[in-house]
C-alpha cells in the first residue's frame, strides 16, 4: 500500500495536552497490592512501593491518574482508607468479588503519586453513596486546616491538602453491572446536584460526568443528552470509555478499533454540541476519555471471574492481558484517534496502569517487565509535543466485517512551533504488505530526521511474558529517507511506528 501525508504548521487541531497521556490505578486484582505495592520485595522503599514500578512509570511518561476506580469505587467508603493502618477495615469489593485490605488508601496513593511524578484524579462514589459523602472527600482532600476533616488530614500525616483538581462523578453509571446503577435522569440529577456542592466548597474544581461505558450501550447517545440536560452548566468534561479486542479471529476489524473510536468521540461531540445549541449555551463540554484499551474482556467474563459466597481473595490475578504486537498496533492507532480530536479530548485515562490490562507487569517477589503497549504509550507521550496538525492523509483503503471500508494506513503528526520538533505517529493496518507512506513536510521548512522507531514483527501474536520479558520492542526503521521536502518510510505489515524530525 502507498499513502501520503501532508504536514503544515498553519493547519491545527488543537494543542497537545499532556492530561492525555494520564492513566488510571483501580483496587482491583494486582494493580495496588503486589503492583505497585509489595513491602517484601527487593526493590521496595521504606513505603512498601516498589521502586522497579516507580522507574517504568516514570518512562511510561503518565500525567494525572485516576484513582481508585472504575467499578471499585462505586462500593467505596474512602473514610476507610485513612488513618491507622491497624484500625483500617477490611471490606468486602462486591466489584471484583475481593477482599479490600485498605492497606493503601489515599495518603499512601498519593505519597506514591510524587514518586511517580503525577496527579490525582479522583472518582466519587456516586453508585451506594452521594453528595454528602462527596463533600466529605473533597473537605478532607482541598482544604488547607481548621476543620474537623481537615484537621483529620493533617493529624493522619498530610500536612498540606492534597489539591485534586479533576473529579469523576462516580463511575460508568448507566452499566447495569454497576453498584447503585440509574437511569440517565436519575444519575443526571444527582451529578449536577453534587458538582454544584462540590463547586460550592471549591470552585476550581474539574468535573467529570459519565457518559456511556461504551459505544455499544442500548442507551448510547440518549444516555449522553439525558445527563448534560441536567449537569451541562455544572461540569466540564464528559466521559467517554472503550476497549477493544479481537474476536473471531477478524484481525482486518480489530486493526480499524481506532475507526469506531474516531465514531464515538464524533458522535459524543455532536451529542454535547446539540444539547449545547438547545440551551443556547456559550459554554463547551470537552471529552475526558478516562479508560481506554485493549481488552480481552470476552475472556474474563467467560473464565476469571470470581464468585462463591465464602471466596473473597486478596489481590487475585485478574484481567492480566497479556499483549501482543497485533494489540500494541491497535493501541498505538487509539492514541493516534485521541491525539487526531485533541480540541475536544483533552483529557484521558489509560486503563490500567500495573497488571491489571497493564502496561506494565510485576511478579510477586520477581521482576517487572514491559508489555508491548508500553512502547507506542511511552514515546507518543515523549514526543507529541506542541499542537496536533490537522490530518492531510491519503491512503489506499481495505474492507473491514465490522467498519466498512477503512485506510490502511493511520496517521497524525504534532509539531512544536517554540522548538521546530515535528513527531509524526503512524500505523500500517495492512497484513501482508510492507507499506510506503510519503510525507511532505515542505511547509515546516528544513527537516532534519531525529529518530525513527517501528513496533512489529513476524510473528503478530508475539508478546513479552514473566519467562521472555524483552521478546518485543522497538527497533531502528532505517527505511526513513528525508529529500526535496518530503520524507519516505516504509512500514512493516502491522506495524506501528514514530518518527521525530527537527
Ligand atoms: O478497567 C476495568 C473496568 O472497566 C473498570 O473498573 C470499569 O469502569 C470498566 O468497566
Amino acid at each position: 500500500p502507498k499513502a501520503r501525508l501532508t504536514l503544515d504548521p498553519h493547519f491545527t487541531v488543537g494543542p497537545v495536552n499532556r492530561r492525555l497521556f494520564g492513566s488510571f490505578v483501580e483496587h482491583l486484582g494486582r494493580s495496588v497490592y503486589d503492583g505497585i505495592y509489595e513491602p517484601g520485595h527487593a526493590s521496595a522503599d521504606a513505603e512498601g512501593f516498589r521502586q522497579d514500578v516507580i522507574e517504568l512509570v516514570r518512562e511510561l511518561g503518565v500525567s494525572a491518574i485516576r484513582y481508585p476506580g472504575g467499578n471499585f469505587v462505586s462500593g467505596f467508603r474512602w473514610e476507610d482508607s485513612v488513618g491507622p493502618r491497624s484500625e483500617r477495615p477490611r471490606r468486602l469489593d462486591l466489584a471484583w468479588h475481593s477482599t479490600e485490605t485498605n492497606e493503601v488508601g489515599l495518603h499512601e496513593f498519593s505519597s506514591w503519586l510524587e514518586k511517580v511524578g503525577s496527579e490525582l484524579m479522583l472518582a466519587v462514589n456516586l453508585g451506594t453513596r452521594g453528595t454528602a459523602e462527596a463533600l466529605e472527600l473533597l473537605e478532607y482532600s482541598n482544604i488547607s486546616s481548621g476543620t474537623t476533616l481537615s484537621e483529620q488530614r493533617i493529624a493522619n500525616g498530610a500536612t498540606d491538602a492534597f489539591g485534586v483538581r479533576m473529579w469523576c462523578l462516580g463511575n460508568e453509571m448507566d452499566g447495569p453491572w454497576q453498584l447503585g446503577h440509574r437511569s440517565a435522569d436519575d444519575y443526571g440529577k444527582l451529578a449536577a446536584q453534587t458538582a454544584r456542592a462540590m463547586r460550592q466548597l471549591d470552585p476550581e474544581l474539574e468535573l467529570v460526568v459519565c457518559g456511556s461505558s461504551s459505544a455499544q450501550m442500548p442507551t448510547f447517545g440518549s444516555w449522553e443528552r439525558t445527563v448534560l440536560e441536567h449537569a451541562y452548566d455544572d461540569v466540564d468534561y464528559i466521559s467517554c470509555h472503550a476497549y477493544y479486542e479481537e474476536k473471531g479471529g477478524d484481525l482486518g476489524s480489530f486493526l480499524a478499533s481506532s475507526v469506531d473510536m474516531d465514531r464515538f468521540i464524533d458522535a459524543v461531540i455532536a451529542t454535547a454540541d446539540h444539547v449545547k445549541a438547545v440551551r443556547g449555551s456559550d459554554k463547551t463540554i470537552n471529552i475526558s476519555f478516562d479508560e481506554w484499551n485493549v481488552w480481552y474482556l470476552e475472556r474474563y467474563k467467560a473464565d476469571d471471574k470470581i464468585t462463591g459466597i465464602d471466596n473473597w481473595p486478596i489481590a487475585p490475578r485478574l484481567l492480566e492481558d497479556a499483549y501482543s504486537v497485533a494489540d500494541a498496533v491497535v493501541f498505538g492507532s487509539l492514541l493516534i484517534s485521541l491525539l487526531k480530536h485533541a480540541d475536544r479530548v483533552t483529557s484521558a485515562s489509560l486503563a490500567q496502569l500495573v497488571n491489571v490490562i497493564a502496561p506494565i507487569m510485576t511478579e510477586p517477589g520477581g521482576p517487572s517487565w514491559r508489555q508491548t503497549t508500553f512502547f507506542p504509550f511511552a514515546v507518543t507521550s515523549r514526543l507529541a509535543r506542541g499542537s496536533v496538525l490537522t490530518p492531510r492523509l491519503e491512503s489506499e483503503r481495505y474492507d473491514t466485517a465490522q467498519y466498512g471500508t477503512v485506510p490502511l494506513i493511520d496517521a497524525v503528526a504534532t509539531h512544536d512551533e517554540e522548538s521546530g520538533e515535528t513527531s509524526v505517529f503512524l500505523v500500517n493496518r495492512s497484513q501482508d504488505a510492507p507499506a510506503t507512506v510519503t510525507i511532505d513536510v515542505s511547509a515546516l521548512g528544513a527537516a532534519l530526521l531525529v529518530s525513527a522507531q517501528t513496533l512489529s514483527d513476524d510473528d503478530v501474536t508475539a508478546t513479552n511474558t514473566l519467562d521472555d520479558r524483552e521478546r518485543v520492542g522497538l527497533a531502528d526503521n532505517d527505511t526513513v529517507v528525508v529529500a526535496g521536502g518530503e520524507v519516505t518510510v516504509t512500514l512493516p505489515p502491522v506495524s506501528w511506528t514514530a518518527i521525530a524530525l527537527a
